[in-house]
This record gives C-alpha cells, structure tokens and sequence, in this order.
C-alpha cells in the first residue's frame, strides 16, 4: 500500500426530506448570499427548487437563481455565472441537480475570486486553491460530484471537455441527498447513473499497487451492492431503500475511499471525454461503452485484475486469469445490457465514429502517454476505441 492522505470535508445529509435542511447548512456554512444554479427544468418540475428557495429564505440567506445547465455543460453558462456573481456580490453557490448542474456551480465559484479567465484552471495554467464555497442538493445518483473537487467542463471553442481535479477547493460544504427526488429519473438516466458510478470504483480498482486488500475490499464490496440492487431501482423507480442503496454507492464510489493507498488508472474516463465532447452522449453511456473496450485490451496484456475483479465481483470462476478476465468483460456487458445501456458505438447511436479525431483530442488534452494501470500511446488507445466499435 502506498502512502495517503484521505480527507473528505463534506458533510452529508442523507435521507427524506434532506433538501430541507439547505437553509440551516447554508448558514452553518456561513453563506448569506447564494446563487442557485439548477438544469434544465427537473428541479422546477419535482418542486424541490422552490423547496431549496424557500429554506434559503426562511434561513434569511438572500438568493438568485442561474437555470439552464445543460448535460455535459459548457463554458458560456459558467462566464454568464461569474458575471452574475460579481455584480450581485455573490458570496457562495448552491447547485439543484446533477454533476452537469454542481460542476457548473463549482467552475463559477472558482471563477468569481480569480482576476483572469476561469478556463485558466482546467487548461492547467494555474492551481485551483480558493474558491467560493458550494452546497449541493443531489437529484441524481452518477458523477459523485457532490462529494468530489473535480469539475468537469468543455470549452465550445474546439469542444475541449476537461475534467478539473482538486484536492480541497472544490469540495461541498454540504451535500444533501434525499433518495426521493431520484424517483422522478428516467430509466436510461437511472441506468448511465450506474454504470458512471461502477466506473468511477473501477477506474480505482485497477491498479498495480499491489497490498491494497483493504481497499480493494471495500470497491468489490460496493460494486457488489450496486449489481444487487441496481435491477430493483430499474423495476420498481419508486423503491426507496433501493434507490437510497444507489445513491449512497454513487457517493461512496467517488469520494476517494475506494482509491486510498493505490495508484489510480482513468484512462476510460479521458477516453469518454472525447466521446461525450464530440457526440454529446450521456457521459454513463458512454462509459458502458469505453470501459469494456478497454478490459479487453487489458485481458490480453495485463489480465491479473481484471481477472481478480470478474471473481470477486461477478463469481467468475476460471483459474487461468486472461480466460477469467473475458469471462468478467462478458459478465460486466451482460449486466450493462440488462439495464438498457449501450457496450457498442453504434448501440450508442454513434455508427461510424471519428476515431482518428477522438485519439488526435485525447493525446492533445492528457499527453502522449496516459494511464495508471497500463501505459497507453495513441496506437493503443486507438486500438482500444477500435474494440469498441
Ligand atoms: O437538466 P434537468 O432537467 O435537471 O435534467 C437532467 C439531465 O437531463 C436529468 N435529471 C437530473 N435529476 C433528475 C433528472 N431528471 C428527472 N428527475 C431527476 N431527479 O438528468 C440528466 C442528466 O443530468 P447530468 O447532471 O448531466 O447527469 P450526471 O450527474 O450524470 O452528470 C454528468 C456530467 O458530470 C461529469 C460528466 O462528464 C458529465 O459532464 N462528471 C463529473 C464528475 C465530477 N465532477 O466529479 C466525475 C464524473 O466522472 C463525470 O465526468
Ligand atoms: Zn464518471
């Protein structure tokens, strides 16, 4: 195992009702002038925006509202926010929604007190250290950007989607989650909610620190939950305790725990990226996709974890690990499959993709050499799109 440091100052407020307490964790939090950022109009429809306004208020935090983010949100909105911030002396965000919703809220927080152009963070010119504190009330259980400090945002000119990672900046004062408000969810959002979650424990789990039990215990254990119970939100959108298992998981699956004491791989996830940037998918989606791809490639120069995973996860039970390993590829598709999810580019709806763009954006954005598990220049990375197709 190798040396961390684990901190997740976020505090959660799980359960029934818990977007009523924004106003009391608003003020614990200090803010007394917030912006509410929210998408597309779910948090209207389900009435939990008014809900998050009304506590504001009768907590006496003074409000404005910044609606209309967008899936996979863009730059212009998080200009928009900033200047809206600043002539509203703006003292901190609280974000209804998604992680399209919250990592809009965050790039503006962490745009407002900066004196250049945000986009200087997630280009890398500059450390992301202070920003304005964010609250979030969750909708949907996916990104686990209520308790990450990443913000993952594209900039339209030349769709350059960039995922920010912090260590504290961007943390959430509060998080509150309530199963309820996922009710509303449509089975395919519910369904790319998983498999980002399952990724985000995945892209963790395939590591080459070896003595890492402890925590490789503790992802096989969440995924596990998440294969039992994610059949159960599928069936029945209104099962409470299923959809409180689900949400939780997506917490958990991003938090950091699954990762402590290993180096971590992400290469699916800068592979998605691109593809979510060029074709506007669901970023889920689009993980259903990649992520097998890429075990496939692995099964055949780096099997052992795959192979660890499809017995410990999935009850694969072949001794020879590449044998394993592509039985744990077919078992993870299976379940993918089951859900409704795509695991090919053109069930994605994308037939004849732009591959050679694709690996041209991915190597611009993250180097020529990328991935923590396996080393991947563009003939691989190419070759991993190619399994996909
Ligand atoms: O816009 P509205 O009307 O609210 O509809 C949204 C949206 O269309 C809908 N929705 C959300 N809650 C709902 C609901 N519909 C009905 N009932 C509800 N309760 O769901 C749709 C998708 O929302 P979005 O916020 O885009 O989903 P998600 O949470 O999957 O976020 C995806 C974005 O997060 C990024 C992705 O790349 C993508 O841009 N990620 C952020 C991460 C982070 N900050 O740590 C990590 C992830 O790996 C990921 O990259
Ligand atoms: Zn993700």
């Amino acid at each position: 195992m190798e040396n961390f440091t684990y901190c997740t100052p976020t505090k959660y407020v799980f359960g029934r009702g818990a977007e009523l307490n924004a106003g009391s964790e608003a003020k614990i939090a200090g803010m007394r002038n917030v912006m509410v950022v929210y998408g597309g109009g779910s948090a209207v429809a389900s009435g939990v925006l008014q809900r998050v306004l009304d506590s504001l208020a009768s907590a006496g935090i003074q409000t404005v509202t910044l609606g209309g983010v967008r899936p996979n949100p863009t730059d212009d909105l998080v200009y928009k926010g900033i200047d809206m911030c600043r002539s509203g002396g703006i003292d901190s965000l609280v974000a209804v929604g998604g992680g399209s919703v919250i990592d809009t809220a965050k790039a503006i927080a962490l745009g407002v007190p900066y004196d250049g152009d945000f986009w200087d963070f997630f280009a890398g010119k500059v450390k992301a250290e202070t920003a304005l504190p964010v609250g979030v009330v969750l909708t949907i259980p996916a990104a686990g950007s209520e308790g990450s400090g990443n913000s993952v945002i594209t900039r339209i000119d030349g769709m350059r989607k960039i995922s920010l990672r912090t260590d504290m900046a961007l943390r959430p004062r509060f998080a509150l989650l309530n199963p309820e408000l996922t009710f509303t969810l449509p089975p395919y959002q519910t369904a790319c909610g998983i498999a980002d979650m399952m990724a985000h424990i995945m892209e963790r789990y395939f590591s080459t620190t070896p003595d890492v039990e402890i925590t490789d215990r503790v992802a096989e254990g969440v995924l596990t939950a998440i294969i039992e119970e994610a059949p159960k939100v599928m069936e029945r959108p209104d099962d409470y305790q299923a959809r409180a298992n689900i949400m939780w998981s997506g917490t958990l699956a991003h938090n950091g725990i699954c990762g402590t004491g290993r180096r971590e791989d992400w290469t699916s996830h800068a592979m998605e990226h691109e593809i979510s940037a060029l074709y506007g998918v669901a970023h889920g989606a689009g993980l259903a996709v990649v992520f097998p791809a890429w075990m496939t490639f692995m099964a055949e120069h780096r099997p052992a974890k795959i192979a660890q995973f499809g017995r410990r996860v999935f009850g694969v039970q072949s001794h020879d690990d590449r044998t394993a390993a592509m039985e744990a590829i077919e078992a993870l598709k299976g379940f993918y499959g089951s859900l409704g999810l795509p695991v090919t580019f053109a069930e994605l709806g994308v037939e004849d993709p732009d591959i050679a763009t694709l690996v041209a954006k991915l190597h611009d954005n993250k180097g020529a050499a990328i991935g923590g598990y396996y080393t991947l220049t563009a003939k691989e990375t190419e070759e991993i799109y190619r399994l996909a197709l």
